[in-house]
């Protein structure tokens, strides 16, 4: 295991009726609130009205900023900025999926800053400190609820970062399985793949001894793949509901990927498919996974064989390692296949004319992962297999 440390200051309201309590929370803040959102979800589902009627009851201004879009564009980021320091805005409350809370966290940290909050996402400048920040996260995939990472997109850079910084975790967070009943099958299904993808990206490492952490990541793992069927039989059902947005939860809240040396590269990989084809993340991420388990099995057989045996109870009948790592990561694309995820480029209407751009940009600050330090052939090799 290698050293760590480990601080996440998120408070979170976890269970059906927490989403009432969000007045009387962010009163504790002050008296000015800017509420973000994404699309039409929270108006339709009547989310917007509840929280609204909370806020007013409690006598709290309320400033909003909707539209933030699925992978969140950093003009919104910028608008939202330049309303709290206008407003002189008390507590950012975001209500929405992980976009608009990715929006919002930094739009929390540019409050402190006169320059362009993108310079953040370059790295060009770090965050002192974030605005008070509450959410009510709609939909289980991302973790951005109780984690420190928000990824922003730049349309006229075709760029898409992601930026870990520890002002940004979420002052509290409300965690409500019923918000999340009227996500539809296809984002139910990104969000899944999404999860599992933060799950593989801590779990296939390169650093020795940290049982405790493989442990834990493959009883994530099998809780989303048994809860899962449960789920796409019944959207609504709410202990299905509840425990995959715990499961989203827990797999990126960074208790997982304390003490091993993550890997990461595939989300890197398929940043670069959002920022230019603007496909859904989790969708992206179902496609690349298995094609970058396949890159990097001989260096890690012994863990893509635990893989096999621990999470999908393949025997091992005298199998090598590589052998049984190999069957474990059919299993993995074929059960990605079998919930409606796309597993190829051609499925989401990506061909192979931009692929060496995608590979150089995917590279161009420095070398992905930890497995197998990928450089543009790697990237262009995953994204051929990928087709
Ligand atoms: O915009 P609205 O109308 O709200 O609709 C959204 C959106 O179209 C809809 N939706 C959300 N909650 C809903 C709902 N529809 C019906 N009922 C509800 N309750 O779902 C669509 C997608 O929303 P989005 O927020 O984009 O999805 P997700 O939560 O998957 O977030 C994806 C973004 O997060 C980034 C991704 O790169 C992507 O930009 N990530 C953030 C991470 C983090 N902060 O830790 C880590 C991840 O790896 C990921 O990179
Ligand atoms: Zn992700």
């Amino acid at each position: 295991m290698i050293n760590f440390e480990f601080h996440n200051p998120t408070k979170v309201f976890f269970g059906k009726g927490e989403t009432d309590r969000i007045g009387k929370e962010i009163k504790k803040y002050g008296k000015k609130v800017l509420l973000t959102y994404g699309g039409k979800s929270i108006k339709q589902n009547g989310l917007y009205d509840r929280v609204m009627k909370r806020l007013q009851e409690n006598d709290l201004q309320v400033f909003e900023l909707g539209g933030i879009q699925p992978n969140p564009r950093i003009t919104s980021v910028r608008q939202g900025v330049e309303i709290c320091k206008k407003e002189k805005i008390d507590i950012i409350l975001a209500v929405g999926g992980g976009s608009v809370l990715d929006a919002s966290k930094i739009m929390g940290i540019g409050v402190y800053y006169d320059g362009d909050p993108w310079d953040f996402m370059i790295k060009k400048v770090k965050s002192e400190r974030m605005h008070p920040l509450a959410t009510i996260i709609t939909l289980a995939a991302t973790g951005s609820e109780m984690n420190h990472n928000a990824v922003i997109t730049n349309d006229e850079t075709e760029e898409k970062l992601g930026l870990e910084d520890p002002s940004t975790f979420p002052t509290f967070s409300i965690l409500d399985p019923e918000n999340t009943m009227t996500v539809p099958r296809d984002q139910t299904v990104n969000g899944i793949a999404d999860i599992l993808a933060h799950v593989f990206e801590q779990y296939f490492n390169p650093t020795k001894e940290a049982p405790l952490q493989d442990r834990m990541a493959e009883s994530i793992i099998q809780t989303v793949v048994e809860t899962t069927p449960l789920l796409l039989k019944n959207l609504h059902d709410y202990d299905a509901r509840a425990t995959i947005m715990w499961c989203g939860t827990m797999a990126l809240n960074h208790l997982i990927g304390s003490g091993v040396d993550g890997d990461w590269s595939t989300h890197g990989i398929q940043h670069e498919l959002s920022a230019i084809y603007d496909i859904p993340h989790g969708a992206g991420l179902a496609i690349i996974f298995p094609q970058w388990m396949k890159y990097v099995l001989d260096l890690i057989p012994e863990k893509f064989a635990q893989f096999g045996e621990r999470v999908w109870n393949i025997p091992r009948n005298g199998k090598s390692d590589s052998e049984l790592g190999l069957a474990a990561i059919e299993r993995t694309k074929n059960w990605f296949q079998g919930i409606g995820a796309p597993v190829s480029l051609k499925e989401v209407g990506i061909g192979s004319d931009r692929l060496e751009e995608m590979a150089a940009k995917a590279v161009s600050r420095g070398p992905l992962g930890s497995v197998k330090k990928l450089n543009k052939e790697d990237v262009l090799a995953i994204y051929k297999m990928s087709l």
